[in-house]
């Protein structure tokens, strides 16, 4: 089956697209990925998302103007996977939408809201639409994230030692994979989330991130700013746990300056670059973790990556590019999956990783121009992703 994967993760800088094939073969779900696109999103869209998110306050008709507005722009980027990725020709598209509430109360999700209305992108490529992925898995008790962990989980299931992947977007995720272990999946804290509010505050937004790192590598870290950053809570909660821009925003950034006062922008954001760091390598100490594959926007920026490595002498770090899971598409990539198993009767969540009661078969179908078909429900779930070919 032809599919593409639909993502914007919570730095909504863009829409990512990626198409791949995907079959069912025994124990293992065999991946030809197709390629990615990524389109920005539109300034006025972004601007609107970039003023709804918490702690501001929206309307309910501002909530309706981004259903729609975030609901054409993947439609819009959908239409350009099947024509400019799949030839032409696509099964399903698998939409995550936008993320503008996760809701968390003392650790535990109450609800989770991703806007975009998948009847759009059923509108405009006439196939059926896999959305609200996170939904069911916190109805079924779970945090609705990471959802990428099914991916993870299936792409490292051949690694030796204890294999971690880690994707770097405004939120820092790992799934960790230890033989003869449940696999573990959790947010660790802000990736590029406090960066980016920092930059935007200090360029007075005309810039929206520390592009290759070169002010958090010109600046210095700060021990009295780390220090009140590292006293959150969050960092020394037990997994499984999940947070979001509902937490690290720049208010929250302000209220650690104005505790710990630093004078000069690139210092703060080496700080930030560190507190990342820190916290993504001490919970890949706390598993014991050998390998670590890394992707997302924050793979980019070689400080923090450098970073990173300083934390873990001996961790074996390299991209998610060697498994065949391009860097910048893999989470797009897992969304696919995700929506595929789905039509194939097969759960997406991993209970150990996002703490439901049990694993379930993820989202809400929208039909496309024709009825409804759906394969077969699956026998057994795969064991194993085998990834092949390549665009
Ligand atoms: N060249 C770069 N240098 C530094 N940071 C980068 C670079 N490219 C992307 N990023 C960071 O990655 C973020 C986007 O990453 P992405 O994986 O799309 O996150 P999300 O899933 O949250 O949308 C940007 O907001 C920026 O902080
Ligand atoms: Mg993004």
């Amino acid at each position: 089956m032809r599919v593409i994967g639909l993502m914007s993760g919570t730095s909504y800088d863009a829409v990512e697209a990626a198409a791949a094939d995907l079959e069912l073969e025994g124990e293992a779900l065999v991946m030809r990925p197709l390629g990615h696109l990524s389109a920005p999103y539109p300034d006025g869209l972004r601007d609107l998302i970039a003023d709804s998110l918490p702690p501001a306050a929206a309307t309910v008709r501002t909530v309706a103007r981004l259903d729609t507005g975030i609901g054409q722009a993947f439609a819009d980027v959908a239409v350009r996977a099947v024509r400019e990725l799949c030839g032409g020709a696509a099964g399903l598209v698998v939409s995550h939408g936008q993320t503008l509430y996760h809701w968390v109360e003392d650790g535990a999700v109450r609800g989770t809201l991703q806007l975009g209305q998948p009847a759009w992108i059923a509108e405009a490529t006439g196939l059926p639409v896999v959305s609200d992925l996170r939904g069911r898995d916190v109805a079924a008790g779970g945090q609705g994230a990471p959802l990428v962990a099914m991916t993870d989980v299936l792409a490292m299931a051949a690694l030796p030692g204890v294999p971690a992947a880690l994707n770097l977007g405004g939120i820092a995720n790992v799934t960790v994979v230890a033989p003869g272990a449940e696999p573990l999946a959790f947010d660790t804290g802000p990736a590029n989330a406090l960066m980016d509010a920092a930059v935007r505050h200090f360029t007075g937004g005309a810039a929206a991130f520390d592009e290759d790192g070169r002010r958090a590598g010109a600046g210095r870290v700060d021990p009295g700013l780390l220090r009140v950053l590292l006293d959150d809570p969050y960092y020394g909660r037990p997994a499984p746990k999940s947070t979001g821009k509902e937490q690290f925003h720049l208010p929250y950034l302000l209220a650690a300056l104005a505790a710990a006062p630093v004078a000069e922008p690139d210092d703060v954001l080496a700080t930030l670059a560190r507190l990342t760091a820190v916290t993504v390598a001490d919970a890949c100490r706390a598993h014991g973790v050998t390998r670590l594959v890394v992707s997302g926007g924050g793979a980019r920026n070689p400080v923090l990556m450098g970073m990173i490595a300083e934390e873990l002498p001996g961790v074996d770090l390299g991209s998610s590019d060697a498994l065949g899971l391009p860097s910048d598409a893999k989470e797009a990539l897992a969304f696919a999956l995700l929506g595929f198993l789905t039509v194939n009767g097969l759960p997406g969540a991993i209970p150990s990783g996002t703490g439901a009661r049990r694993a379930s078969l993820l989202g809400s179908i929208t039909p496309g121009r024709e009825p409804l078909r759906l394969p077969e429900p699956a026998g057994e779930p795969p064991r194993v992703l085998r990834v092949v070919g390549g665009p």
